[in-house]
């Protein structure tokens, strides 16, 4: 009976330590496609954009549901949410104490409002919505910034071209970065 149970043991113990070393494949060189797969950022100019489409309406459902238990929307104005993140509001605050940094007084590209969510929101599950989701839910956070209309659809055609207002607001701390990562006019 004692022996029965050492030797269930050891196989449930082999077996799933031969699970993991499956699924992490240890030891075995990583293809192009595993590379392309990890690789998940996306440049000011909209190089890397994913496939995929989004619409305001639909970001503002998903908002409700991802988001707004810490960021407010644009007309609620819980303090506690706003020190999380204020993310709606133009107002221009440069060289003002207290900048509110938003999404419309602040980020100088659209395509990295896209970068962001996706790879940090919601923040208990980063990289947990598709990438249409994201798109919606960046569609959305453009158009209650009064940068894009409520018809308005983003994808990796649309999204690059869509001028942030303080996109002029920055100075290039890297001038020696080549070309080709620095956003298009
Ligand atoms: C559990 C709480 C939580 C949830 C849910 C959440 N966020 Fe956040 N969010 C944060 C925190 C905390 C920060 C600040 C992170 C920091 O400064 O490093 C933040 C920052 C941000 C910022 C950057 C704000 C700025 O300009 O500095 C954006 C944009 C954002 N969140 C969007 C979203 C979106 C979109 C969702 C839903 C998909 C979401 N968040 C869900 C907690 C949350």
């Amino acid at each position: 009976m004692y022996m029965h149970k050492i030797i269930i043991f050891v196989t449930l113990l082999v077996s799933t330590q031969l699970a993991i070393a499956q699924e992490s494949r240890f030891g075995v060189p990583a293809t192009q496609a595993d590379i392309d797969k990890s690789f998940w950022s996306v440049f000011p100019d909209g190089e890397f954009l994913p496939d995929g489409e989004g619409n305001v309406a639909e970001g503002r459902e998903l908002f409700e549901y991802n988001c707004n238990i810490c960021h407010n929307f644009p007309d609620e104005n819980d303090p506690v949410k706003n020190e999380i993140g204020k993310l709606f509001g133009v107002e221009d605050k440069r060289g003002k104490a207290n900048l509110d940094q938003t999404i419309g007084s602040y980020w100088p590209y659209s395509t990295t409002v896209f970068n962001y969510i996706r790879r940090a929101m919601p923040l208990v599950a980063p990289m947990s919505l598709t990438n249409s989701e994201y798109y919606s839910l960046t569609a959305y956070l453009l158009h209650e910034n009064g940068i894009i209309a409520e018809d308005d659809v983003m994808n990796k055609d649309t999204l690059p071209k869509v001028e942030m207002p303080n996109k002029d607001g920055f100075v290039n701390a890297y001038p020696e970065v080549p070309e080709k990562y620095l956003a298009k006019p």
